[in-house]
């Protein structure tokens, strides 16, 4: 078959799966037989395996990490099920470390890491209740799980009861079910890999389809435990071994950086000899108590990082240089090279990152080059073969307009007061390709997340002038969709009432989806718990109001002088206004729900000045923020204790906090009245 006829299949038939696929799924009414069904799925596998160019986003074998379907009954995790940071090299190795040293305070960076395999597979919580295992879960979006409990008990790894002098009341263990590579090759031709493999073998809803496949468990941690009497990781990791359960033999415990490093290369070497697929190595604090003090950001836990192992390289050549347009008019240079498989995975564009490293690597059109692909990151040009180099090659000169016509320029960065590397098209909304962005953005995962309205329809909706501005999101024809082509009677309803419920959503997500510069998810978290309700914030939108409330944004932790400069610059902006208050009357945002943590220092303001002895000042936040308290980021009328660090304290704050009368305590007797 033609490249056209072979795109025109895969694509009528992903089409009438993924239709099959919702009424499954979602709607858990099949419109065909089974076997009908696995006729499709089949053909359309075998396409992707054969021509990998096809597969746009998702591709129908990687299920896994998908939105949990309601297929299984969805269960909320006790505690998320995070993931973890990455890191690529020996320096990014010390920056974690650093990390958490900065962060306890500690100087003595040799810290015990219990070095886990990172098995590539999928991730698996299970309950034991008086040693009977009673819940099994898949990880789901991280905080609520599928059940799948029936598809784990069929694996033989899986201790159904355990038995032991002493067993913990509630004992959540988790680990990662996988196919060994051996077994896979059995069962090869339904799937990508191993990992997909393992995936839809659990998803599977009948439990004796899950059975024929050779699924195995590695245990690796925990999640609640009760009562709780560890106080090592790899205390735990040999209890799970007394217990029955498969730890990986390879685990083990290492200190420093030295030991990390020829530990990694030790196992990397080993990696081809192993019977199962595995990316990295998982180095945890094998501290618990540390842990605890490190806790987790809002993705991945502070005390642990997965180490990859380094990333695979391939050579090919560059056919052009273009360039792409953020949503913050960021402009990006993406080289179009010659297809190569990197990794398994055909990359046909890499990144340039900013006009500076073109220049810095002297990348030119028709250059040899070394492209790089680790995990999920973005292929990248690492450099170029001078040698492969044409006589006639020409220095690449970086545009000066942007897409749309308009003026690039890089941008003066008031914290580092050194000039940005990037260029930016300033034009926002007058962009037609910033603006697309930005509406890509409004109806993200993290942002507004309308099933059914991702890039591709944005992009769809956008050349047929349907959707140009925000509002028009929630002003949509659904009777010319209904005709388009890829729509029919039933994807239009679904995308109307995934946008009827859209309407409805939580200040702070409104906030970061109108996407001002640097107001990330966290950010947006603490402009919400500041403004309250929509009507707060919309006097921002106020010329007269706003000066006056940018001021008052000083007094927030978090919210420094670039997000103030900012928030600004997006309101002093007409079109700006003009597009948010369209938006504004099309949606029903509701009011910051503070999630109040009851505590010693609930509706108390704090503020720290000067460096501790004993914890960081992050530790210090976060501490203050478990016990219900709100950290403050200046002295002010509404502030209630000042806690000075005997380092470095500014005199300024503790004169202003006198005269207002404000109790001020030393780190010690923060610490008493704390009682900790
Ligand atoms: S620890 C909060 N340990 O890697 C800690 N994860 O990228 C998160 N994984 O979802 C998990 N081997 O599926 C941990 N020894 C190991 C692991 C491991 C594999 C997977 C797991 C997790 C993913 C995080």
């Amino acid at each position: 078959m033609k490249k056209e006829e072979i795109n025109k299949r895969y694509r009528k038939q992903k089409k009438l799966l993924d239709r099959y696929n919702h009424h499954y799924f979602n709607l858990d009414a099949p419109l065909i037989s089974d076997s009908k069904y696995d006729k499709i799925k089949s053909e359309v596998i075998e396409i992707e395996k054969n021509y990998p160019f096809l597969v746009e986003k998702k591709s129908v074998q990687d299920q896994v990490g998908a939105p949990v379907t309601k297929r299984f009954k969805k269960i909320k995790h006790s505690i998320p099920m995070l993931s973890l940071s990455n890191t690529f090299d020996t320096i990014g190795m010390n920056d974690f470390i650093s990390k958490v040293s900065n962060y306890l305070n500690i100087k003595n960076k040799n810290f015990s890491f219990s070095s886990e395999l990172k098995i590539d597979g999928i991730s698996a919580s299970l309950t034991y209740k008086k040693g009977i295992l009673i819940k099994g879960l898949s990880r789901g979006d991280g905080i609520t799980g599928e059940d799948i409990l029936e598809n784990l008990k069929t694996i033989k790894d899986i201790p159904k009861k355990i038995l032991d002098e002493y067993i913990p009341e509630i004992l959540e263990v988790r680990g990662e079910v996988y196919i060994g590579k051996k077994d896979f090759k059995k069962i090869k031709k339904n799937f990508a890999n191993p990992r997909n493999a393992a995936g839809g073998s659990l998803r599977q809803k009948d439990p004796k389809e899950t059975n024929k496949i050779p699924l195995k468990f590695f245990a690796y941690g925990f999640g609640v435990i009760n009562p709780m009497i560890y106080k090592k990781q790899s205390e735990f990791i040999s209890k799970l071994k007394d217990w029955g359960f498969n730890v990986n033999p390879l685990n083990t415990l290492v200190k420093g950086v030295e030991q990390i490093e020829r530990h990694h290369k030790k196992i990397e070497n080993m990696r081809p000899s192993l019977d199962y697929d595995i990316d990295g190595i998982v180095y945890k604090i094998d501290d618990l108590s540390l842990q605890k003090r490190l806790g987790s950001t809002s993705n991945s836990p502070r005390w642990a990082t997965a180490y990859k192992f380094s990333s695979e390289k391939a050579i090919s050549t560059i056919k052009d240089i273009i360039i792409q347009v953020g949503r913050t008019g960021a402009i990006t240079p993406v080289a179009k090279i010659e297809p190569v498989t990197v990794g398994g995975v055909i990359v046909s564009n890499a990144t340039l990152h900013n006009e500076d490293e073109i220049e810095r690597k002297d990348v030119r059109i028709g250059d040899t080059i070394v492209v790089q692909r680790a995990g999920d990151v973005i292929p990248q040009v690492v450099s170029v073969d001078l040698k492969k180099r044409k006589k006639n090659s020409k220095k690449y000169s970086f545009p000066n307009k942007c897409l749309c016509g308009g003026k690039i320029q890089k941008e003066f960065n008031a914290s580092t007061k050194k000039q940005d590397a990037v260029r930016r098209c300033n034009k926002g909304y007058d962009c037609s390709f910033t603006a697309k962005e930005k509406l890509k953005h409004i109806v993200s995962k993290e942002a507004f997340n309308i099933d059914g309205l991702g890039k591709k329809v944005i992009d769809q909706f956008w050349d047929l002038n349907l959707i140009k501005n925000p509002s028009d999101i929630f002003d949509l024809n659904f009777d010319k969709i209904k005709k388009l082509d890829g729509w029919g009677e039933l994807s239009t309803n679904n995308l109307k009432v995934a946008i009827e419920q859209a309407r409805n959503i939580s200040l702070n997500k409104f906030i970061y989806s109108i996407g001002i510069r640097h107001i990330g998810q966290e950010n947006a978290k603490i402009l919400g718990s500041f403004f309250k309700s929509i009507d707060q914030f919309q006097k921002l939108l106020n010329e007269n109001q706003r000066d006056e409330i940018l001021k008052n944004l000083n007094d927030l932790d978090g919210i420094g002088e670039t997000q103030i400069i900012s928030i600004k610059n997006f309101f002093n902006n007409s079109k700006n206004i003009e597009i948010i208050k369209n938006f504004i009357i099309k949606l029903n945002i509701q009011n910051f729900s503070e999630k109040n943590k009851k505590g010693k220092l609930s509706n108390i303001n704090i503020m720290f000045t000067g460096s501790f002895r004993k914890i960081s000042r992050s530790e210090a936040k976060a501490l203050a923020e478990n016990f219900g308290g709100k950290v403050l980021g200046s002295v002010s009328k509404k502030l209630d204790i000042l806690v000075v660090g005997n380092l470095k304290p500014t005199k300024k704050k503790i004169d202003r906090a006198k005269e207002l009368k404000i109790k001020i305590y030393s780190e010690d007797e923060w610490y008493n009245f704390l009682n900790i």
